[in-house]
């Protein structure tokens, strides 16, 4: 039997598609909505290949209230949503702040707002470590100071942190999650999903998996004069299907009524802070492609080193991040070489 009907804001998307899988696998009913301004409809035949199930698929902007009444209209019963659909640029965004607090904060306002007459019961947002700037103390727990944002994306994220809690505290019917992520990386281990960036890649490893392939001529290492052991910079690189699963958990949690309060916050992270160069090594060591790059000059905007601690979310959620550095890179490579296959790129 269905444990029930769940809204996928941006399915068709990197975390989307594999955080339906898992909810598919979990006995979830999925209704994506996605515009498809940074992901592709073949996500969707992806998903069914992997769990035998299509989701249900609305190409609708999440900004478009009139259409997401509809789909409310045509799909009764949504328990929960999870919020994945956003710009994720950092570059983009200081470029084109108004687009992206245009497209951040409103659909994140236009689901709440559609949330209680449609009897929704929950919401799971997608928040990032971003929140922390550089943390003072590291590894970087919930507690920490939210840092001001260094970019409008990173400012969005924040904003919609309060916007949801303020809705909280203001008693709407229904409860959040807000996950923060640290570094998601990697594919399903099928390689019938995965991270398809537009144009060139803005991060690490979709540009570590295209510069093997051949795609870019080499990898640009941003800064070797950093603060940290080999002078790159460090981040806590999460599997994207560990992260998936997470968010089943957080659901399950929050429709069984086993939050303990109304809105909780969760760092999605491994715990191990690893470098870029020890990242390319890592790659290097999973696939036994060598791996063309220099060191370049930093960054604008970069952290030095962020890495999580997660043991909120190891201890309340009981989850833990499973898979290990070298494997999460190997499935990148495995998506990558599919792409090639066919034909994509
Ligand atoms: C950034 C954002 C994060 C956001 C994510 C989404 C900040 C501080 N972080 O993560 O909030 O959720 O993008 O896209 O705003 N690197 C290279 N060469 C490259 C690309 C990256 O050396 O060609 C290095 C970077 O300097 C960094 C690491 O790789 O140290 C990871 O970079 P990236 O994948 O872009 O992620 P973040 O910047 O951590």
């Amino acid at each position: 039997m269905s444990k029930g009907k769940i809204l996928v804001t941006g399915g068709a998307g990197y975390i989307g598609s594999h955080t339906t899988v898992e909810l598919q696998n979990a006995g979830y009913d999925v209704v994506i909505v996605d515009n498809l301004s940074n992901s592709n409809a073949d996500m969707i035949n992806g998903i069914e290949r992997i769990t035998g199930t299509r989701p249900a698929f609305y190409q609708v902007d999440c900004n478009d209230k009139e259409a997401m009444k509809d789909v409310f209209a045509k799909e009764s019963g949504i328990k929960g949503i999870i919020h994945f659909a956003a710009s994720k640029a950092v570059g983009e965004s200081v470029q084109k702040p108004l687009m992206y607090y245009r497209n951040n904060l409103d659909s994140l306002m236009t689901l709440m707002e559609l949330m209680p007459e449609n009897g929704v019961e929950g919401i799971v947002f997608s928040s990032s470590c971003t929140v922390y700037g550089q943390p003072d103390i590291l590894p970087v727990d919930e507690t920490a100071p939210i840092k001001p944002a260094l970019s409008p994306y990173g400012n969005t994220k924040q904003i919609n942190e309060e916007i949801i809690r303020d809705a909280i505290y203001s008693g709407v019917p229904y409860k959040a999650i807000i996950l923060r992520y640290f570094n998601p990386i990697g594919a399903h281990p099928t390689a019938e999903i995965g991270e398809l960036p537009n144009g060139v890649p803005q991060n690490l490893v979709p540009f570590v998996t295209q510069t093997a392939m051949g795609i870019r001529k080499e990898l640009s290492v941003f800064g070797d004069d950093y603060d940290t052991p080999d002078g790159s910079c460090i981040r806590d690189y999460i599997n994207v299907v560990d992260l998936a699963k997470a968010h089943v958990i957080a659901v399950d949690r929050m429709l069984t009524n086993k939050s303990e309060e109304k809105v909780e916050i969760f760092n999605l992270g491994t715990g191990r802070g690893v470098s870029v160069l020890e990242l390319i090594n890592a790659f290097e060591a999973a696939t036994g492609v060598k791996l063309n790059y220099k060191i370049v000059g930093r960054r604008e905007g970069d952290i030095e080193k962020v890495w999580a601690n997660p043991d909120r979310a190891n201890n309340v959620l009981g989850w833990v991040a499973k898979e290990n550095l070298e494997d999460t890179l190997a499935s990148a490579w495995k998506w990558q070489e599919k792409l090639r296959r066919d034909g994509i790129m």
